[in-house]
């Protein structure tokens, strides 16, 4: 059966684009689905900010043709596991959860690798360095669940 991963930040053009891409980089089409989805609707329809395509294009994944779209309740039936890239918008998705199955599948993606911190920085407002750091710690997790699958 096909495992069905939802990637999640807040605006959908930084670390969750990154996140589905690395991912889907790793692991077989046929039988993993990947998506992402930001917790704020500031963005829908954009493509990725233009760092993370740029981080993502150089280390050999093209992130350019996703469209950026808000998480909303139903993703919970649509999804098996749904990664927060930190703490905050782990609170914003599980707000919007019905049930303690729907609660269940939420995770923070740093859950998922040995690194210290917990959870991937929004590199949004700072500086380039930052798309480098949050792609370092979002390869190392996706890994880990890549080998897990
Ligand atoms: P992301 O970064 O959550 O990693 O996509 C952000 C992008 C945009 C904004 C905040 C964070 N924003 O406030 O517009």
């Amino acid at each position: 059966m096909e495992n069905r991963i939802l990637m999640v930040c807040l605006g959908n053009i930084c670390r969750s684009p990154l996140a589905e891409g690395v991912l889907k980089n790793k692991v077989n089409p046929d039988t993993v689905f990947v998506d992402s989805a930001g917790t704020g609707g500031y963005h829908i329809g954009n493509p990725p900010d233009f760092r993370s395509i740029a981080i993502a294009k150089k280390y050999g994944i093209d992130i350019s043709k996703q469209r950026c779209r808000q998480f909303m309740a139903s993703d919970f039936d649509s999804f098996d596991t749904i990664y927060a890239m930190d703490k905050s918008n782990y609170n914003n998705i599980v707000r919007l959860a019905k049930t303690a199955d729907d609660i269940a599948k939420v995770k923070l993606l740093l859950e998922e690798s040995d690194s210290v911190e917990t959870e991937v920085p929004d590199p949004y407002y700072g500086a380039n360095d930052g798309f480098e750091l949050i792609y370092h710690l979002i390869d190392a997790a996706c890994t880990s669940i890549a080998v897990k699958l």
